[in-house]
């Protein structure tokens, strides 16, 4: 089974605002829940829980994405679906979950943090993975692998070839992390639930709708799946300025993907300038926001961009890493000061 067994048998807390949705809410008179009726000090309205099953949210995802609300699970940020999922899933000291470095290190933090050993499967060193590496690492106390894809620091999407042979290959819960879909060409893994009961797939608001500060990531799934995860997640997670901001924001698709588009026109002029700079080696190809670079002196270009104001991520002790950055695409007017340095 992919869950803990006492997971599986807890009676998750009933919160107040549980059955409020049911009863009509116009003339209620809300005396359940220990909140304060005089309203919030500044009177704009926050004085209520919000609806833990963020039942208006998960109808326009829904819409959005091509799912049934009850395949969504909604949290704050993609990096709290992480969590729960190894939670659920791993009896801390005794299962473990795979990954592929160099890749996004939360799931490593999230694994030590729930006392949940770690097994690593690097890529190999043109960042593609190795199937008989991945399956190498398991063994029957694994209960999840995590495929980021888009990945992350290296930008590159996972074959879906390989993708698939893990799913059909490995019974414990497959992770998909697509935090950068939005900026690939590929589809979303999304589309493939109804074929694998132990796919879920990660995205998040974050990136490419520009909403990181709000934090709200997704996990879509089996309703099953689905259900353990809203089973252990804390009553009221998404908050209520969460939930009406996004409401709001969902509403500007065309905008969104305006955005994408103008980033992915800034990625390629920058990966075409990069190019020209004489400590710039070799620049990866990239279906996300950002681009991985080998350089010259890391470590020395780190520090001379921090110096002028530039902050990029120093990559350069990821496996197979050595001497990269990862840099953000920014506005054009980020990318020509980056670019002004750099040369
Ligand atoms: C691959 C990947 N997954 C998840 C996240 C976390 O996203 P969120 O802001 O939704 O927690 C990030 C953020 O950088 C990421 O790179």
């Amino acid at each position: 089974m992919f869950f803990r067994s006492d997971i599986l048998n807890l009676t998750p807390y009933a919160s107040a605002r549980d059955e409020f949705d049911s009863v009509g809410q116009q003339s209620l008179i809300l005396l359940d829940a220990n909140e304060n009726s005089l309203g919030d000090p500044l009177g704009r309205h926050w004085e209520r829980y919000p609806d833990p099953h963020q039942r208006a949210l998960k109808q326009r995802l829904s819409g959005i994405k091509g799912l049934p609300a009850g395949q969504i699970f909604l949290g704050n940020g993609s990096d709290e679906a992480i969590d729960l999922l190894l939670r659920a899933a791993c009896t801390p000291g005794l299962h473990n979950a795979v990954i592929l470095p160099p890749t996004y290190g939360m799931y490593a933090v999230q694994a030590a943090i729930n006392g949940v050993e770690i097994r690593r499967a690097n890529l190999k060193s043109d960042f593609s993975p190795d199937l008989a590496a991945v399956l190498a690492q398991t063994d029957e106390h694994t209960k999840l692998i995590f495929l980021c894809s888009p990945n992350n620091p290296t930008g590159n999407c996972l074959p879906d070839a390989f993708i698939e042979a893990i799913l059909s290959k490995f019974d414990g819960l497959v992770v998909v992390d697509e935090a950068y879909i939005d900026f690939a060409e590929n589809p979303s893994w999304s589309r493939r639930l109804a074929e694998f009961p132990n796919l879920v797939v990660l995205q998040t608001l974050s990136k490419a709708w520009g909403l990181a500060g709000l934090r709200l990531g997704m996990a879509f799934a089996s309703p099953f799946i689905i259900s353990i995860l809203n089973k252990i997640k804390y009553p009221y997670n998404i908050s209520q300025a969460t939930q009406l901001e996004v409401l709001e924001a969902l509403q500007a698709e065309a905008a969104m993907q305006a955005r994408v588009q103008t980033l992915l026109r800034e990625r390629e002029r920058l990966r075409e300038a990069l190019s020209q700079v004489p400590a710039v080696l070799e620049i990866f190809p990239s279906d996300a926001n950002f681009l991985l670079i080998r350089t010259t002196d890391a470590d020395g270009i780190y520090q001379k961009l921090c110096a002028q104001g530039i902050i990029v991520r120093n990559r350069s002790r990821e496996p197979h890493c050595a001497n990269c950055l990862r840099i953000t695409i920014g506005s054009p007017e980020e990318n020509q000061r980056l670019l002004q340095i750099m040369q």
